[in-house]
């Protein structure tokens, strides 16, 4: 074989073994997964009972804003608004050296921290599509170490910018992979229903999947996600359609949610929250009490929709924070969604797991023989730890390579009662 990966701990929604397994990965492909596995290896790595994941993935991402910070000045409010006036003042200078340049260091962020598969929107209103081109350069260069899927979002409204649709439909045929849509962001209620409906069936025409920025507001009568949902169930999109954000569900009816969420699982429609970016972008002309604005992550999923956790933004025009780590969105999420129970704290790493690998369609993912040889190897022994500590990744594996590896955090490591994995002593004052 390859590589062996000895003594790791894995998820447990993705092993019946109780104990610690070898996994065996010969030419890109995981081969093996048993305990105390009887083969050897060019390459071995010892896990020592830590928790090895299949990567990360980003359902929900902005690439062709992302580490724009400053430019052309801060958002001095920190609202959506700002953030939204900032980026029309930037488009302009965009260029696409610098655009590329830009994504290509964010995917090196990236896969430092396990997050090997990433769905970005990429705004298609400018119809020198440049971010477009840009990003699909940067998809071609990073697919040995990372999955960039691209949606074409045209962030101005289909129907209310001028040209978007045609826009949209040339960022498809120069291999922008997914339908997006923002029927929020539309200038009426009806606008929104029909851009949704056009959309969906253009994506069925084409054969393509959905993913549309849905009822990001904090209006409780923003129900585009019900068209969404019944569009999808016209057309037989069945698995293939996302609705992002859906913060408006947050201040729904709670009458009218029961009528919803059985809709959005018959049809098969996922969901994606934001949490970094909703906590702080919604509510915000709130006085006291404050809505939180993140959608209803844990009734969702105990209706059997597939809810993933999305990172959305790091350092843009709308957040000057992040990093490209999805544990600390795993984090922020199970505390805006309350997820404290044991279940659920295992649903919150999922979130940034499997549910999101379902989303994007990803082929082969998981860690079982047949699988892609793609995953990291955490400091944690289990997946509430490695979302508790936001552990480091000792290593990332691609198609069977390792391609990124960090040091343990010693000083967690010692706090946690581990000396057996420091090499240096606690000084005590
Ligand atoms: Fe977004």
């Amino acid at each position: 074989m390859d590589l062996i990966i000895r003594h790791a701990s894995l998820p447990p929604g993705l092993s019946t073994h109780k104990e610690a397994v070898d996994i065996g990965i010969e030419a890109g492909r995981i081969v093996a997964v048993e305990p105390r596995l009887a083969a050897s290896a060019a390459e071995e790595i010892d896990a020592a009972g830590c928790l090895v994941s299949p990567p990360f993935v980003d359902p929900h991402f902005h690439m062709d804003a992302t580490l724009s910070y400053g430019l052309p000045r801060v958002n001095a409010s920190g609202t959506l608004l700002e953030g939204i006036a900032l980026w029309g003042e930037l488009k302009p200078e965009l260029t696409q050296d610098a655009l590329i340049e830009r994504a290509l260091q964010y995917c090196d962020w990236a896969v430092a921290r396990g997050l090997l598969a990433i769905r970005s929107h990429v705004d298609v209103c400018d119809p020198r599509l440049l971010a477009v081109e840009a990003l699909l350069e940067v998809k071609r260069r990073v697919a040995p170490y990372l999955d960039l899927q691209l949606v074409a979002f045209p962030q101005d409204g289909v129907l209310r910018s001028p040209g978007a649709f045609d826009n949209l439909k040339r960022a498809i045929a120069l291999g922008v992979d997914v339908v997006g849509g923002i029927p929020h962001f539309e200038r009426t209620m009806a606008d929104g229903a029909e851009s949704v409906r056009m959309l969906c069936e253009y994506a069925a025409e084409q054969g393509l999947r959905v993913d549309m920025h849905c009822d990001e507001s904090d209006d409780p009568l923003s129900r585009h996600i019900e068209t969404l949902a019944a569009e999808t169930q016209r057309l037989g999109l069945h698995g293939r359609v996302t609705g992002s954000h859906l913060t408006s569900m947050h201040s729904m009816d709670n009458y009218y949610v029961s009528k919803l969420l059985p809709l959005m699982r018959e049809s098969g429609v996922a969901a994606i929250a934001n949490p970094l970016i909703n906590i702080t972008l919604q509510g915000r002309s709130d006085t006291y009490p404050k809505r939180r604005g993140m959608t209803r992550v844990p009734e969702m999923m105990a209706a059997g929709i597939n809810v993933a956790f999305g990172h959305d933004c790091v350092m843009d025009p709308w957040y000057s924070l992040g990093s490209g780590d999805m544990l600390e969105v795993a984090h922020m999420g199970l505390h805006v969604a309350q997820m404290t129970g044991i279940e659920a704290m295992h649903a919150c790493f999922e979130a940034v797991t499997v549910n999101a690998a379902r989303i994007l369609g990803l082929e082969g993912y998981g860690i079982a023989p047949g699988c892609v040889a793609d995953c990291v190897v955490l400091d944690a022994r289990n997946p509430v730890e490695a979302i508790r500590l936001r552990a480091a990744r000792l290593a990332v594996i691609r198609r069977g390579k390792v391609v990124a590896r960090s040091p343990a955090d010693r000083a967690t490591l010692a706090l946690e009662g581990r000396p057996e994995q420091i090499d240096f002593k606690l000084q005590r004052g």
